[in-house]
């Protein structure tokens, strides 16, 4: 699926990839992880590859996507997706990233999916400004969710509903 073209880069589009796809090296402050628990060996994840086509056709892998299923309830319009991203450091704050994520809502919502949500650190900026240019609506603060090497730390959640 192809987004608009961000002037002077190119047209950002998304591709669904395996698990084992090779993915751009995106790592930041935000991956510090410590050890991982033993049973997110089960998780079952989608990803996309994010691309950017250039003028001369020439096409670039920037970062990827992910999606997990959260259930809020044992009926099929309780599941939800949670969608994550990471963009590879010399593409991040152009634009790259809203255009991404508003593309994965609408792919998912074109599948039924009603919710499509994210989760970010209360300290990333830059991921909650850009999950409001691609739509999504703040809903509040999860308090006590993420667990990384230097301890534990509240997150907001961020939706987009079909
Ligand atoms: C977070 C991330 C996915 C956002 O994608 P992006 O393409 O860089 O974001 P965009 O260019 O769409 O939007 C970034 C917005 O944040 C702002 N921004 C960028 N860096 C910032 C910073 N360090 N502090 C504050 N604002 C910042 C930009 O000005 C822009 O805001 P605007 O639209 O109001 O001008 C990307 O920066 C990234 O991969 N970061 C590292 C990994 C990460 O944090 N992943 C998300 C974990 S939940």
């Amino acid at each position: 699926m192809t987004g608009p073209a961000i002037p002077g880069l190119g047209a950002v589009s998304i591709r669904s990839i395996d698990n084992d796809h090779p993915r751009p090296e995106s790592s930041s402050t935000w991956d510090d992880w410590g050890p991982m628990a033993p049973e997110v060996k089960d998780m079952v994840m989608e990803r996309w590859l994010i691309e950017v086509t250039g003028d001369d056709g020439a096409v670039v892998p920037v970062g990827d996507l992910s999606a997990h299923v959260v259930w809020y309830g044992p009926t099929p319009g309780s599941r939800a997706l949670n969608i994550g991203i990471a963009i590879a450091e010399p593409y991040r704050g152009r634009g790259i990233g809203s255009i991404a994520q508003r593309l994965l809502a609408e792919v998912l919502h074109a599948r039924g999916v009603v919710r499509v949500e994210a989760s970010t650190d209360v300290d990333n900026v830059a991921e909650q400004r850009s999950l409001a240019r691609a739509g999504f609506a703040f809903e509040g603060i999860i308090r006590c969710a993420q667990a990384r090497n230097d301890g534990l730390h509240d997150l907001q959640g961020w939706a987009h509903i079909e």
